[in-house]
């Protein structure tokens, strides 16, 4: 791609899930996206486009001549913001390959989730403007080029001059975006309710089975107890981003299953078959994203001045999970947490 060819108003980093559904959405609404993204994904997005559904049932197509497409940020590009949409552990690469490319100043909205992916990028382009974000919702790849939205919500960032002006925009491609003044609340309450992401990927079973098992419960209760305790020490208090508020969450984990099926009812809408991308890592044997979830309350811990064991044990497992690819039992995991 050349960047004389057509100017660019939003340049995705990272053609993956989270990007082709956002940018696509912004592409559906008339605004002119680039993507830079690995060869798989191009050959799908130049073939067939991207098409993108949701559980309400809206569909809506990409035709491949509707966007841009490369693998590496073009040069003289100058996009009026990106999309910095890789996975937590390419953040540092990704950010350093847009500072070689774009001019000073660029906002860059980090749809990652974590705390400290947007840090990590000021760091690796400190000229930069790089703004936290926080994707509510699920995506998932189903085909080639089809993304489908499989829960509801509305995206949240770091509020910004440049930001505001995309506020309609983002509106109007139905992926509305709401800007807070400190962001850090909700990037915790979302951290909180992606505690289970390790333990699904564990479990070996579909979101919906791992979560009617009252084993697998407690062991998410467990982590979210310790993350709570020092969200508390360190003066945060986590939004409520599911029905209840983030600290009444590991009560109703631990309630028994009929009841939990009632109080939870919410939660368990959730595709029969659905698994937590950090599964499908697993099964793929690609670096997971558990250092921006669990090993972010065990930092916090240490900034604390105290620890976080049971989230700790949770990094050891799913660093050690390619010697031994066995899912773990229910109890055999809260044996290992210590509950
Ligand atoms: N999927 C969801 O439902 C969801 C929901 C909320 C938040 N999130 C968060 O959103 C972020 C993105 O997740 P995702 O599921 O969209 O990941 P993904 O599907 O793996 O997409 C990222 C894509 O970017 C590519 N990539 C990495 N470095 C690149 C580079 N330097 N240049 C070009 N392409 C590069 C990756 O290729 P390689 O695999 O080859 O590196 C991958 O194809 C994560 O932080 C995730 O936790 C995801």
């Amino acid at each position: 791609m050349n960047a004389e060819e057509r100017p660019v108003d939003v340049l995705v980093m990272g053609a993956g899930t989270i990007g082709c559904f956002i940018g696509g959405s912004l592409a559906v609404a008339g605004v002119r996206v680039a993507f830079v993204g690995r060869p798989r994904m191009l050959g799908a997005l130049s073939s067939r486009g991207i098409t993108l559904t949701d559980l309400d049932g809206i569909s809506n197509h990409v035709s491949p001549g509707m966007i841009q497409l490369a693998e590496a940020v073009p040069p003289g590009i100058r996009p009026g913001l990106v999309l910095l949409t890789v996975k937590s552990g390419a953040t540092a690469e990704a950010a350093s390959e847009l500072a070689a490319r774009l001019p000073a100043g660029t906002a860059v909205l980090s749809l990652q989730n974590g705390i400290s992916n947007a840090a990590v990028a000021s760091e690796a382009a400190p000229r930069l403007n790089i703004l936290p974000a926080m994707v509510p919702y699920n995506v998932a790849e189903i085909g080639p080029g089809a993304f489908h939205r499989g829960t509801v919500g509305r995206l949240a960032a770091k509020d910004d001059p440049t930001l505001r002006r995309w506020v309609s925009v983002f509106e109007r491609a139905g992926v509305p975006i709401d800007l807070y003044a400190d962001l850090l609340p909700i990037q915790w309450g979302k951290l909180l309710l992606n505690l289970n992401n390790p333990i699904n990927a564990l479990s070996g079973l579909p979101l919906r089975d791992e979560l009617l098992q009252r084993g697998y419960r407690r062991c998410l209760a467990g982590l979210m107890d310790e993350a709570l305790a020092e969200l508390a020490m360190a003066g945060i208090q986590p939004a409520q981003l599911a029905v209840v508020p983030a600290a009444k969450l590991p009560g109703i984990l631990r309630l028994p299953t009929p009841l939990f099926r009632v109080v939870a009812a919410r939660m368990l809408r959730i595709d029969a078959k659905a698994r937590s991308s950090m599964a499908d890592d697993l099964a793929l044997g690609r670096r997971t994203e558990i250092d921006a979830l669990c090993g972010e309350v065990v930092r916090l811990a240490k900034a604390n001045g105290s620890k976080a064991p049971r989230n700790a044990k949770m990094v050891e497992l799913l660093e050690a999970w390619p010697e031994r690819k066995e899912r773990w039992a229910p109890r055999q995991l809260a044996a290992e947490l210590g509950l």
